[in-house]
């Protein structure tokens, strides 16, 4: 997967590191990197297919990964796999909540059970990870990263569940920030921009000429690699972050400097219906 190298290949040796939606695009980017830096990952996700066949990817890249099934909706079972990760590798170093879901919807053709799933799975999906996570998490030391979104912070027509549920996880970053610090564990947030190549970017510019259209939105020109998601996390996740805790990291070539107008139009979402 790497396109060119940034850091040298072992700095996260002897770490422990669980991702939720480490199965595909942006978050198995990261767990990618994360591996290839000598971490032992820990993918979380629905599909045990999907899981499978990124553990068979790190495996044959010389990494260390297991894949467990849970919905990160239901502490139980993240309660229970973060103990499975605890009892096969140790204490945990390094969390990753990225699980999260998306569709493009007005708020009128959004039923209420439409607006609660992507909450659910993004602000109770955080929140569940983080708290299972704690109690197995070596402190200090431990790094938390939250997968947010530009939505939490720029206004965006058919993503209200999307726009509340990442204000959400940014809250839950700083509030964590505040209560865990003490202890040792950092907590931050990322803020992707358009990442080419991934599900989300499928669902908000289906067409060659919507993604044209982001890609002009964006002043460096340019969609976003999963790598350059992967490589923040990875700094993040470092001890030269080591005083960085409870902010908010956009990585995104400038999207967001340009405001709500754009980046709804951009990807066609304009709220006129
Ligand atoms: P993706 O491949 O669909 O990633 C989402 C992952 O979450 C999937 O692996 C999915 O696996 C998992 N997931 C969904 N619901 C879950 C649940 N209830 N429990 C456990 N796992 C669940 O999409 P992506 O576009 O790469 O997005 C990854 C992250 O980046 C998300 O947090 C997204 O909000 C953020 N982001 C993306 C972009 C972008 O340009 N793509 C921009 C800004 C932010 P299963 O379906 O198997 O559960
Ligand atoms: N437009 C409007 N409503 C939609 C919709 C769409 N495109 N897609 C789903 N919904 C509604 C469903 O109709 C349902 O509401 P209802 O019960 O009132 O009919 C509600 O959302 C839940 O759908 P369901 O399929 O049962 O939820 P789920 O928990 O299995 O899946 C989603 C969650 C809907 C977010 C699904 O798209 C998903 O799993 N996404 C994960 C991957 C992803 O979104 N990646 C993008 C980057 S985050």
């Amino acid at each position: 997967m790497s396109t060119y190298p940034v850091f040298h290949d072992s700095l996260l040796t002897g770490k422990v590191a669980v991702i939720t939606g480490g199965g595909s695009g942006i978050n198995l980017g990261i767990t990618q990197v994360l591996a290839r830096h000598g971490a032992k990952v820990a993918l979380l996700g629905r599909s045990q297919e999907k899981l499978d066949a990124a553990v068979a990817g790190i495996a044959a890249d010389g990494g260390t990964a297991m894949g467990l099934s849970a919905d990160v909706r239901d502490y139980a079972r993240v309660e229970a796999a973060f103990q499975q990760v605890r009892d096969a590798r140790g204490e945990i170093d390094i969390v990753i909540c990225g699980a999260a879901g998306n569709f493009p919807a007005p708020a009128l053709g959004m039923s209420a059970n439409g607006f609660k799933a992507v909450v659910d799975i993004d602000v109770l999906g955080t929140f569940n990870t983080c708290r299972a996570a704690y109690t197995h998490l070596r402190k200090p030391g431990a790094s938390i990263v939250n997968i947010s979104a530009p939505q939490a912070f720029i206004p965006m027509a058919y993503q209200a569940h999307v726009c509340a549920a990442k204000a959400g996880v940014d809250m839950i970053t700083k509030t964590l920030a505040i209560e865990w610090g003490p202890a040792g564990v950092r907590v931050n947030s990322v803020v992707p921009g358009p990442i080419d190549e991934t599900e989300g970017m499928k669902r908000l510019a289906p067409t060659p000429e919507a993604r044209e259209r982001v890609v002009q939105g964006v002043p460096l020109k340019r969609l976003g690699q999963k790598q350059d998601i992967a490589d923040l996390v990875l700094f993040l996740c470092t001890p030269a972050a080591s005083f960085i805790h409870g902010a908010v990291l956009v990585c995104d070539g400038g999207q967001s400097l340009l405001g709500a107008g754009t980046m709804a139009s951009a990807a066609g979402l304009r709220g006129e219906k």
